[in-house]
């Protein structure tokens, strides 16, 4: 088998879980669980990154110590995990034990070797984002962009990792790994970065401005630089595995490409001299109004009120369907309710009912089997189409354009349901002739092997309900996923159930629902 690694950002516990937070742990987990799927070893890390300014200025404001106020959101966190069906295999906070010791011994050798040197340091950080900026960071007019929120000016004597001097074969390193990021155009915005000249990076805070942090091994009166300190947790979490490590893939936010991720994560691994990792996903931000959900704006929504209304399953689906990884995507109310209801509730619950109703009603529950003998144009159409359908998605799905796998998907069920339209069981249902009563065998069979196979498509995305549906079916897929996306016979004489309601209408949407966006 296959090692496959991956990692979500560890998030800041400065405040509450928002919708952002929460795209990432779906977006990765249906990465995770395809990858499961096509027969990958997976481990799959998410986990918190508590250590630096803006969290302890957080528990400040509460009145707490940080580690008590730590344990208090990083639970928050953990428990969003479950209520999204994400399937991680651990969960790292980096206040524990093995990630500090991790990041002292990485610290204790580039030391020894050199790499570190103490000097003093003039410039302007910004807490919000935990991150020194430079002269070329301002406006034309002077001024910080907003993202950094407010800005202050250090001078401090402090450690310094040496950064410039790995340009050149960082430059080297991309020009030889073009599909290092996804999407390309991510790459080439850091390419363009590194046409101008790298500083040393500062990589500690003296322990009078900043007490919340992993002290430095060769020196206690200085703790370690927030963003040296979380990169380190991909690593730490199986330091002991090199076998994982080796397979390991990021799924960030496009905020913290660069220079973190994309400039000193590989140096710095570079440096200590560790394998680098297979690549970097970098997906877009959801927004409100044009403008990015944060903890720091108080503009974000809270994923748990929308899967407290409509489920887990809606809520990855909408996310996973409406984001086009890598692009931005404006959060509205409404463009929910659109996909909920003429996606889930109308395409995939309306053929979900039909198979189960008509099934009851015409076959006393029981899934007949199909007869090539009297199929036509209707029936052979829709196979071509799934045949289609499915030489599309793996595809899609392996180069992360997951909304257009799902687009694919619901063409398909679009066209099954116009296939029963068409094909009409309740009127053969009532028809004695023998033909007719083998079309009708036929046409319940094809519908519900169909409905079989757009859950097998669905179900990384949706998997409560491919599960509740499979159940109703009386199937149980195999392991094998590929071999599930055959059309075949899998279904006949499994006893159905009579009903199952997977996604109760809610109120009504304001606008008629959109043209479906690819
Ligand atoms: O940056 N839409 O933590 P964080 C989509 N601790 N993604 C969003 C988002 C939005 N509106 N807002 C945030 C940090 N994110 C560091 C990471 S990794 C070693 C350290 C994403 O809590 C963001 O892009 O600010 C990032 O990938 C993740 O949420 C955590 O953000
Ligand atoms: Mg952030």
């Amino acid at each position: 088998m296959k090692s496959f690694y991956i990692t979500t950002a560890i998030d800041y516990v400065n405040g509450s879980p928002h919708l952002g937070h929460a795209y990432e742990k779906v977006l990765t987990d249906v990465i995770a669980r395809f990858r499961r799927q096509m027969g990958d070893k997976v481990h799959f890390l998410t986990g918190v990154d508590e250590h630096g300014q803006k969290v302890q200025a957080s528990a400040k404001k509460k009145g707490i110590p940080p580690q008590q106020f730590c344990d208090e959101v990083s639970q928050e966190f953990r428990a969003l995990l479950p209520k999204l069906n994400i399937t991680n295999d651990d969960f790292i906070r980096t206040t524990e034990a093995r990630h500090k010791a991790v990041v002292r011994a990485v610290l204790q050798q580039l030391f020894d070797k050199g790499e570190i040197y103490k000097a003093e340091y003039r410039g302007f950080y910004s807490t919000r984002q935990e991150q020194f900026l430079q002269e070329k960071d301002r406006l034309p007019d002077g001024s910080w962009p907003e993202i950094f929120g407010e800005v202050t000016e250090i001078v401090e004597s402090n450690y310094f990792f040496k950064l410039k001097q790995y340009q050149a074969w960082l430059v080297e390193f991309y020009e030889k790994n073009p599909d290092f990021i996804f999407p390309a155009f991510r790459q080439k915005q850091v390419v363009e970065f590194l046409k101008e000249p790298l500083n040393d990076l500062c990589i500690s805070r003296p322990r009078e401005r900043l007490e919340w942090g992993i002290p430095l091994p060769f020196d206690e009166g200085y703790v370690t630089y927030v963003w040296f300190d979380a990169l380190l947790n991909y690593y730490s979490a199986v330091a002991d595995r090199p076998e994982i490590w080796r397979e390991a893939r990021h799924v960030i936010g496009k905020d913290i490409l660069v220079p973190p991720h994309a400039v000193y994560w590989p140096i710095m691994l570079h440096a200590a001299g560790l394998p680098l990792p297979r690549g970097i996903i970098a997906h877009g931000w959801w927004l409100q109004r044009g403008a990015k959900m944060s903890k720091s704006t108080g503009n974000a929504l809270n994923p748990l009120d929308l899967v407290a209304e409509f489920g887990a399953d809606a809520f990855r689906y909408f996310l996973i369907r409406e984001m086009n990884v890598g692009q931005d995507s404006d959060f509205t109310r409404e463009q929910f309710l659109v996909r909920y209801n003429s996606e889930l509730a109308n395409n995939l619950g309306n053929l979900v009912n039909r198979t189960l109703n008509m099934t009851t009603r015409f076959a006393a529950g029981t899934l007949p089997a199909a007869d090539a003998t009297v199929e036509d144009d209707l029936e052979k159409n829709l196979r071509a189409l799934w045949a289609k359908t499915r030489d599309e998605i793996v595809p899609l799905c392996e180069g992360y354009q997951f909304h257009t796998a799902l687009e694919r998907t619901m063409v398909f069920l679009t066209e099954t349901n116009a296939y029963i339209e068409k094909r009409a069981p309740w009127k053969l249902g009532k028809s004695a002739e023998l033909r007719d009563q083998v079309l009708l065998r036929t046409a319940l069979a094809t519908m519900a092997e169909a409905l079989r196979l757009a859950v097998a498509a669905l179900q990384h995305v949706t998997p409560a309900a491919a599960e509740k549906i499979n159940a109703v079916l009386g199937y149980a897929p195999g392991n094998d996923w590929r071999g599930e996306l055959e059309w075949g016979t899998r279904l006949n004489g499994r006893k159905v159930e009579a009903a199952l309601v997977l996604f109760p209408r809610p109120a009504p949407p304001e606008k008629a629902p959109a043209p479906a966006k690819s």
